[in-house]
């Protein structure tokens, strides 16, 4: 069997609260890492804290942060190497999404999208690079959306989320110190249960997770038949975090979407 090589590594987790960020620290959990994981949703990821704790051997903990803010993504860091002395992963999963007609969007809505899918990409990137560096070499694996390739009313999410893509480039300009750099790109994934949301969550108002109608004419579009779940995206995260598994990818993007986008 082969081992994920996850154990005892520093990972930090942005957007670790809600739906799929909540998925990702879980399965991080399991591996025995050691997390810090961000969020602005301090009351979710409390629930969240409580319920990782129980599902490995790592030290877990919290960090109340926006990512899109310089001063809170270094104080994040800091905080990441104060706990566990080192950093070996990065997973840059916060963004956030309104899907609406592209004329009618506010200068303000559309700022917000590249803020939370793109700024906070680039800023704790920067911020995590030198010390992944200075482990010796480590993993930055973002999340991005399956809307990156062209999606109608998510024209400007889509346009930030390409940008998540691009950044795929970190892996050729510092492979060289044993950086990997890989992005997971995900179709509709939809929670199952008003636990694994946060009051914060892109779902929240959003006719309740969709209705019966809403989630049959989606599966419909889907080629497998079926919407994904927080643990697809999960799975994929960790492969490509696991020095075991992917130790030799670098430089991909992975559309996770049950067939539907299919790039390249
Ligand atoms: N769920 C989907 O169908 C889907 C599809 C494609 C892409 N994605 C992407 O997957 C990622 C996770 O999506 P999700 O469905 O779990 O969303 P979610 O809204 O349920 O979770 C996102 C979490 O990020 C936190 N967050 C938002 N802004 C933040 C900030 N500035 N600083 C710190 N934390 C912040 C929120 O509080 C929330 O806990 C996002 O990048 C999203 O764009 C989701």
């Amino acid at each position: 069997m082969v081992e994920t090589g996850l154990g005892r590594k520093s990972v930090l987790v942005t957007g670790g609260a809600s739906n799929i960020g909540r998925a990702i620290v879980f399965a991080l959990a399991r591996e025995d890492a050691n997390i810090v994981f961000a969020d602005i949703d301090e009351e979710q990821a409390q629930r969240t804290l409580k319920d990782a704790t129980k599902q490995g051997k790592g030290r877990i903990s919290f960090q109340a942060a926006d990512v899109t803010k310089d001063e809170d993504v270094t104080a994040l860091v800091e905080r990441t190497m104060a706990e566990h002395g080192r950093l070996d992963v990065l997973v840059n999963n916060v963004g956030w999404d309104r899907p609406s007609a592209f004329a009618r969007q506010s200068t303000m809505h559309w700022r917000r999208l590249i803020e939370i899918n793109l700024v906070s990409t680039i800023l704790c990137t920067q911020a995590a690079l030198p010390r992944l560096i200075d482990a010796g070499g480590g993993a930055i694996v973002s999340v991005s959306s399956d809307a990156s390739f062209g999606e109608p009313r998510e024209t400007v999410y889509g346009a930030a989320k390409a940008g998540v893509n691009t950044m795929k480039a970190i892996a050729k300009e510092y492979g060289r110190h044993g950086i990997r750099c890989n992005v997971v790109a995900p179709g509709l994934i939809l929670p199952t249960a008003a636990e694994e949301i946060g009051t914060n969550s892109l779902w929240v108002g959003r006719d309740a997770f969709f209705s019966d109608d809403q989630v049959e004419k989606a599966r419909k579009m889907i080629p497998l038949g079926k919407v994904g779940r927080a643990d697809d995206i999960a799975n994929a995260v960790l492969f490509f975090a696991s020095p075991g598994m992917a130790g030799h990818i670098s430089g991909q993007v992975l559309s996770v979407s049950g067939g539907y986008a299919t790039p390249g």
